[in-house]
């Protein structure tokens, strides 16, 4: 038999590759986007640190790069109210006095899906809309729906699995604990009980109706073979795609990739990602109770964050990675996509 073995998420999703580029804030943009869905993939927009006229101009140049379906990403936390931040900003004061800065507000701070943005969905009509940690409250995501977008949500558990699937989402990532960035889970599981993707796949696709996309680790094309294989119709791959000249990320972090230690960390946006090791991390150890709840601990960061970059240190912002991170390739996007896909049906037996 030739072609995918399980055409779930690509007959709903109508792309060529069953790959969906991860949206990955602050790291991959228009760019990247179009290059990916060149591939064949589905090219993903990350817009949980944009403002609606922001989103609205990105879209256009996306538009004007190409007319095949794109995902638009957008977070869905609840901000934390009265959250003080007084330890935190205590135990970063040598910080502010080696930088000489002065602790204040600043920096893109992530923002949840709210009114705005959903008149922006229905103005822009994406084909695809992605939820990251849990999804928007029920008027939103019925705006959301309304306008035919697929929606897709992110599980790190099967119980999360199971609440999108119950929201009639049309098909879920499951996000392994190897993933790149934050960890989306929303349902209050004990973070020492990370699934990891060999674990998830399957008792998500066991649990659910809908397809279900694997997220994390997935470094090459061994990786979607093996998705496939645990009842994956789909993989959604980031940090593979940061190696790729269309990923904005500084020379640090690309160099970083290679050496393959990531850990789990709070201190960059209070909420749990993993990325690589940087001096913040060194310093401070990954985990804080310190750090206040996402997103507000970059706040308080973004002064050394900008004074450190100005002098080239790039150890006080988020550097993301998964643990695949060294099995990338510095190819570009549309080159990469196709290859991952090509191979992946090759390791499968599948190949024309
Ligand atoms: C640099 C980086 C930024 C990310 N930003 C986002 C984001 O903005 N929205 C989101 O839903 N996921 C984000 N993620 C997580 C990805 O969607 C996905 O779960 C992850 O990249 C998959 O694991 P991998 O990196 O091992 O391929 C990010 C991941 C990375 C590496």
């Amino acid at each position: 038999m030739v072609g995918w073995p399980d055409r779930r998420w690509l007959d709903l999703v109508g792309t060529e590759q069953p790959i969906v580029q991860a949206p990955m804030a602050g790291a991959g943009g228009v760019e990247l986007c179009i290059a990916a869905i060149e591939g064949g993939a589905l090219g993903s927009l990350p817009c949980g640190m944009l403002s609606p006229e922001q989103v609205r101009a990105q879209v256009a140049e996306v538009r004007a790069g190409t007319d095949r379906p794109f995902n638009l990403n957008f977070f869905c936390h609840r901000m934390p109210d009265g959250v003080g931040d007084a330890a935190w900003r205590e135990l970063l004061r040598p910080y502010y006095e080696e930088f000489g800065v002065q602790p204040s507000n600043g920096g893109a701070m992530r923002l949840p899906f709210d009114a705005a943005m959903a008149e922006v969905v229905e103005e822009v009509r994406p084909a695809v809309v992605s939820f990251h940690f849990g999804l928007p409250e029920p008027s939103l995501l019925d705006r959301v729906k309304a306008t035919g977008a697929i929606v897709i949500g992110n599980a790190t558990t099967v119980e999360e699995a199971l609440w999108l699937d119950e929201r009639g989402v049309h098909a879920v990532i499951a996000q392994g604990f190897e993933a790149g960035g934050h960890s989306g889970r929303f349902l209050g599981s004990d973070p020492a009980e990370a699934l990891g993707l060999f674990a998830l796949v399957p008792q998500a696709a066991d649990a659910v109706r809908i397809p279900v996309i694997a997220a994390g680790g997935i470094g090459d094309a061994r990786g979607i073979a093996a998705a496939f294989t645990l009842g994956a119709s789909g993989v959604e791959i980031g940090t593979a795609y940061l190696h790729c000249p269309e990923a904005g990320i500084s020379d640090a972090h690309r160099r970083k990739l290679r050496e393959g230690r990531t850990v789990f960390t709070n201190l960059l946006s209070g909420g749990l990602a993993r990325g690589v090791h940087g001096r913040l991390i060194d310093d401070l150890g990954p985990i804080r109770p310190e750090a206040p709840r996402y997103p507000l601990a970059s706040a308080a960061l973004a002064p050394i964050r900008a004074a450190a970059e100005k002098r080239c240190e790039f150890g006080f912002g988020p550097m993301w990675a998964g643990q695949a991170a060294p099995l990338g390739q510095a190819l570009p996007a549309a080159e990469l996509t196709r290859q991952l896909g090509a191979d992946a049906l090759a390791i499968l037996g599948r190949a024309g």
